[in-house]
């Protein structure tokens, strides 16, 4: 049997294209940024398996331009909204993920953001930098302390969870509203309550989000929800920038209708709105949440495994769409 071809749309780690190399025959983008579009369909057409990062688009056009032999999408991201998975499950294309390999990473960050945001941390930092003269006392660059305070996390799946375990060390009480309940057990662990989502809003002291990015998570932060938040109140988004509608919470960090906020994810990425940049108040990394050596490879490596897994006739590890899928 012919080795099936695997494309890559930008560069990974190299064990992750040393596993590629053994089980195919190898395209990989030399291209530390997306591919245009018309780049990207030249490069999957002909592929039986595509490895796709986060700006992907992967949508009918893509699929179209790969062509009927396409087995499998393998995301190097535990997101998926880049991808039209209806689409791809009508055509019978597996969809897989990297759920897991990037909790901990992910939860550091969110961790770090939310210490960022409430100790001013940023705005320390630009002020030491610009020279400007500063003297310790009393009422200096007084933040906001976690213990006691109520961490309210939206999405209390895997990485919601690690946030949750981190919060609880500092001090923290934990409460959530999730699509579905978690499980007893998980709830005794975290001292988790449940509530629903405006109630969180009124009792979170930092909310933080956790949720896919779907039509129903959408701007589910407006400004209609920024407002039901305490005035004391942090928001902090490791997961889609698009789940918060940005210039409604540049008004309401302007305002002060909330203390705060750490974003590690845009909605128009890598553009940030131009409000966010001039605000004090505002903690503001370039998409961080994986960002680690150890856990970019074992992302591209998970793709990895799924796509060769899938070339050979096997099972998935991480499939999205399993369950979805048309026979073609
Ligand atoms: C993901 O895996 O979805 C992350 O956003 C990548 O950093």
């Amino acid at each position: 049997m012919a080795a099936p071809r695997i494309v890559v749309t930008r560069r990974i780690p190299e064990p992750a294209l040393e596993l590629l190399r053994e089980g195919s025959e190898l395209w990989v983008s030399g291209e530390d940024r997306p591919l245009e579009t018309a780049e990207l369909h030249a490069a999957v057409a002909g592929a039986d398996a595509v490895v796709t990062l986060l700006h992907d688009r992967v949508d009918d056009a893509f699929l179209d331009a790969a062509g009927p032999q396409l087995r499998s999408v393998s995301n190097v991201a535990v997101g998926y909204d880049n991808i039209d998975v209806p689409a791809a499950s009508a055509r019978g294309v597996l969809v897989t993920n990297t759920p897991g390999v990037l909790t901990e990473a992910t939860a550091d960050i969110a961790l770090g953001l939310i210490l960022a945001a409430t100790r001013r941390l940023g705005e320390g930092e630009r002020l030491i930098r610009s020279g400007a003269p500063w003297s310790w006392h009393m009422f200096f660059m007084l933040g906001s302390g976690l213990q006691g305070k109520t961490l309210g996390i939206v999405g209390l799946g895997g990485i919601g969870r690690a946030v949750a375990r981190r919060a609880r060390a500092f001090g923290m009480e934990i409460a959530y509203f999730a699509r579905n309940r978690a499980p007893e057990e998980v709830e005794a662990e975290l001292s988790a309550r449940p509530l629903g989502f405006e109630e969180l809003l009124a009792e979170a002291d930092v909310l933080s989000l956790h949720c896919p990015l779907s039509e129903e998570t959408r701007h589910l932060i407006d400004a209609g929800a920024l407002r039901a938040m305490k005035p004391s109140a942090y928001l902090v988004n490791t997961a889609r920038g698009p789940i918060v509608d940005e210039a409604a919470l540049v008004e309401a960090l302007r305002s002060g209708e909330i203390a705060g906020a750490g974003l590690d994810v845009f909605e128009r990425e890598p553009e940030v709105e131009p409000g966010l940049i001039e605000l004090e108040n505002a903690v503001l990394v370039p998409h961080l949440g994986s960002a680690t050596e150890e856990t970019r490879t074992a992302m591209a490596e998970l793709a990895a495994r799924n796509a060769l897994a899938i070339a050979a006739g096997e099972p998935a590890l991480t499939p999205v769409n399993a369950g979805q899928l048309k026979e073609t």
